[in-house]
């Protein structure tokens, strides 16, 4: 059973059948909700909404540890994590899903890891050279040309710390770094799932030009993001649930 992250957009209440709500506590809190076990297209999912379910926590208040700490102890065998992003690279506009393969983490201040002292639990270096697991990329890749929806098969996310947008210099200098796009939650999602041997793969998609860039270059238009993110997050559920498919085998 593969686990959901539902950011922004994605909330799963209307996506998941057969739904289930389980309030979990974790060592670090409780997750930002309740998990919904349920199914996606007729697959179990356990789903999870990662700004909780009145979207009460900011990206750089989203209680990760407990989130993929609950996801592991539900015996997620991988979890899929739905983003928005502004896009920096010029094939990164509005409307473009893409699966990344690269992430620079530019946040601040939030709680990164399972291992935190010599306590206990004592100390864990993990590699990170490739931040998302790489079969389970390759899935949502291959699930979205089976469906003959349009997808970037890389990029470099930028992890932001929000909840503000980006300014303009900052965007230049991500892009000047190799960004792709810009989002604010992948990460440490990605470093605590590889902390707990949880393969962890995200899909992302553009709502908005970063700032300053394209339609964007002077300011960015919120209305214009809702709009796209309603029209494009349905393509991405059909990506999620073609991808979580059981293969047969
Ligand atoms: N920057 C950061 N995160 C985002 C953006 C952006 O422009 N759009 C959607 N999420």
């Amino acid at each position: 059973m593969f686990a959901l992250i539902g950011g922004s957009g994605f909330t799963g209440n209307d996506v998941i059948e057969n739904a289930e709500e389980v309030s979990v506590e974790t060592p670090y809190g409780a997750p930002s909700a309740p998990l919904v076990f349920g199914t996606l297209g007729g697959t179990p999912v356990v789903f999870l909404r990662r700004h909780g379910v009145r979207h009460e926590y900011a990206p750089h208040r989203v209680p990760s540890r407990a989130n993929l700490w609950a996801l592991k102890k539900a015996r997620a065998e991988g979890v899929i994590a739905v983003a928005t992003v502004g896009g920096c690279a010029p094939d990164m506009g509005p409307g473009r899903i893409a699966v990344p393969d690269q992430l620079i983490d530019y946040t601040w201040g939030r709680d990164v890891s399972y291992y935190d002292d010599f306590g206990a639990a004592g100390m864990k270096h993990v590699d990170m050279t490739w931040p998302f697991d790489r079969a389970l990329s390759a899935r949502l890749i291959e699930a979205a040309e089976r469906l003959g929806t349009p997808v970037r098969k890389e990029g470099v996310y930028a992890c932001t710390q929000g909840p503000r947008l980006e300014t303009a210099a900052e965007v230049r200098r991500y892009r000047q770094d190799g960004a792709d796009m810009i989002g604010m939650t992948l990460y440490p999602e990605c470093a605590l799932a590889r902390e707990l041997d949880l393969p962890y793969a995200g899909i992302c998609v553009s709502v908005n030009h970063a700032a300053g860039m394209g339609d964007c270059r002077d300011e960015i238009d919120f209305a214009s993001l809702e709009d796209v993110l309603r029209r494009a997050v349905g393509s991405v559920v059909e990506v999620v649930k073609e991808a979580v498919k059981e293969t047969e085998s």
